[in-house]
C-alpha cells in the first residue's frame, strides 16, 4: 500500500479480539510534529480500558483508531517548526493520547515531548519506561515532593508504575516499602525496595507505619487502607481511582459519577481525619522529563523492567496478559 502502514486498530470496543493488525493511512505530519519510525512500544493498562469502551465518556476516539501512547524508534520526517529533532535520531516518548496511535509503523509526536533515546538501552528496553515513569515521577517528584530521607511507600511494586517508583524513590534517597506477591519480592528488592511486604501473606496496613508519601496503584480500597500506613500531615497520590470497574458495573454514567464522589471522599476523607493531603495523578506528555528519564538511565538510576517482548502481530495476546494484572514490570511490543 502507497503511503500505508500496518497498525492494531480497534473498529469497535470490546476484548482483546477487537484489535487488529491492518493496513492504514500514514498518519499527516503536523509543523510541530516529528513522525516517528516505531521499533517498538509497550501495553499500559490505559490502553486495555480503552480498548474495552470503559474510557469512552472522558477519551472520546473516533474509529478505526490505532491504539498506543509509549514509543521508542528513529526519526523519519519533521514539521517546519521543529527546531531539536533531525532525520536519523532515535527518539522516545509517551504520547499525549489524542495524538495517533503507537501501536503502528509510524506515529507522529509533538516535539514538546519527545526527547533523544538513552544511548545504553535497545529500543524494546526504552518503550517499556515512558507513560510509566512519567506516571512516577510526576506523582513523587511534582505533587507529593518526595525529600531526600522521607518514607515512602509504593502499592503493587512490581508493575510499571510501581517498578518505575521504586526506582525514583531511591533515587532521591528515600527509604522505599513496597507491596508485591511473594514471586516478586527478589525483583523489587533488587530494584532497591528496603522493606518488601507479601500481600499473600500480611496486610500491609497492619505491619507498615509512620510514612510520610503513599504512592498508590493499585486502586481498589488501598488507598484508603493507606492512610492507617501514613504519618499525619502525609501525601497521599492515586493514580487508579477505579473508574472502568465502576462502568462496568454501574453503566458509563454512574460508574464516573461514583468516581468523582469516590475521589472528593478520599481527598476530603484523609484531611479531616488525619490531616492527609490525598492527591489524584493523571500522566501528561512531557520532552524535559523525558531528557530527565534518559540521564537517569544512562547513569544507572533507572533500570527498565521488560517481563516479555511480543511482535504487533499478537497485540491481541498481549492485551489478554495485561489484564491477568500480573505482568512484572512491561509488556513491550515489537513493531520493526
Ligand atoms: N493516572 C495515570 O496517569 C496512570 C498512569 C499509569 C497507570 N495508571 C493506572 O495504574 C494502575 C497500575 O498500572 P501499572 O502499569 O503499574 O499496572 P500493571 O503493570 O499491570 O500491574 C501489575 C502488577 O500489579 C501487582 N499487583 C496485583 N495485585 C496486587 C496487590 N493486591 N497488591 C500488590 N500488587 C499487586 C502485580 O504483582 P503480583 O503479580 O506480585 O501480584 C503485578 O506485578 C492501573 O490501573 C493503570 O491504569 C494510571
Amino acid at each position: 500500500m502507497v503511503g500505508g502502514m500496518k497498525a492494531a486498530v480497534i473498529h469497535q470496543y470490546g476484548g482483546p479480539e477487537v484489535l487488529h493488525v491492518e493496513d492504514v493511512a500514514e498518519p499527516t505530519v503536523g509543523p510541530e510534529d516529528v513522525l516517528v519510525a516505531v521499533h517498538a512500544t509497550s501495553v499500559n493498562p490505559i490502553d486495555t480500558k480503552i480498548r474495552s469502551g470503559a474510557m469512552r465518556l472522558v477519551i472520546r476516539y473516533e474509529l478505526p483508531r490505532a491504539l498506543g501512547m509509549d514509543v521508542s524508534g528513529v526519526v523519519q520526517a519533521v514539521g517546519e517548526k521543529v527546531t531539536r529533532f533531525a532525520v536519523g535520531d532515535e527518539v522516545f516518548a509517551s504520547t499525549h493520547y489524542k495524538a495517533p496511535g503507537t501501536y503502528a509503523e509510524l506515529t507522529t509526536v509533538n516535539e514538546a515531548f519527545l526527547a533523544k533515546k538513552p544511548a545504553n538501552l535497545s529500543h524494546e528496553e526504552a518503550a517499556s519506561l515512558p507513560l510509566v515513569f512519567l506516571t512516577a515521577w510526576q506523582s513523587l517528584v511534582d505533587t507529593a515532593k518526595l525529600q531526600e530521607g522521607e518514607r515512602l511507600f509504593v502499592q503493587a511494586g512490581s508493575g510499571g508504575v510501581g517498578t518505575m517508583a521504586i526506582q525514583i524513590g531511591k533515587h532521591l534517597g528515600a527509604y522505599v516499602a513496597t507491596t508485591c506477591s511473594g514471586r516478586n519480592t527478589e525483583l523489587v528488592t533488587r530494584l532497591g525496595a528496603d522493606r518488601v511486604v507479601d500481600y499473600t501473606q500480611e496486610s500491609f496496613d497492619e505491619v507498615l507505619e509512620g510514612y510520610d508519601v503513599v504512592l498508590d496503584a493499585l486502586g481498589d480500597d488501598t488507598l484508603k487502607r493507606s492512610r492507617k500506613v501514613a504519618k499525619r500531615g502525609a501525601r497521599l497520590v492515586g493514580v487508579s481511582p477505579g473508574a472502568p470497574k465502576r462502568v462496568e458495573k454501574y453503566g458509563a454514567v454512574l460508574g464516573f459519577a461514583a468516581t468523582g464522589m469516590m475521589i472528593a471522599g478520599q481527598m476530603f476523607g484523609s484531611r479531616v481525619c488525619r490531616g492527609q493531603k490525598t492527591r489524584f495523578v493523571t500522566r501528561r506528555s512531557d520532552g524535559e522529563q523525558m531528557a530527565e528519564l534518559a540521564r537517569l538511565c544512562e547513569a544507572g538510576a533507572i533500570v527498565p523492567v521488560v517481563d516479555r517482548v511480543m511482535p504487533l502481530a499478537e497485540i491481541a495476546e498481549a492485551h489478554r496478559y495485561s489484564e491477568t494484572g500480573r505482568a512484572r514490570g512491561k509488556i513491550v511490543v515489537k513493531v520493526r
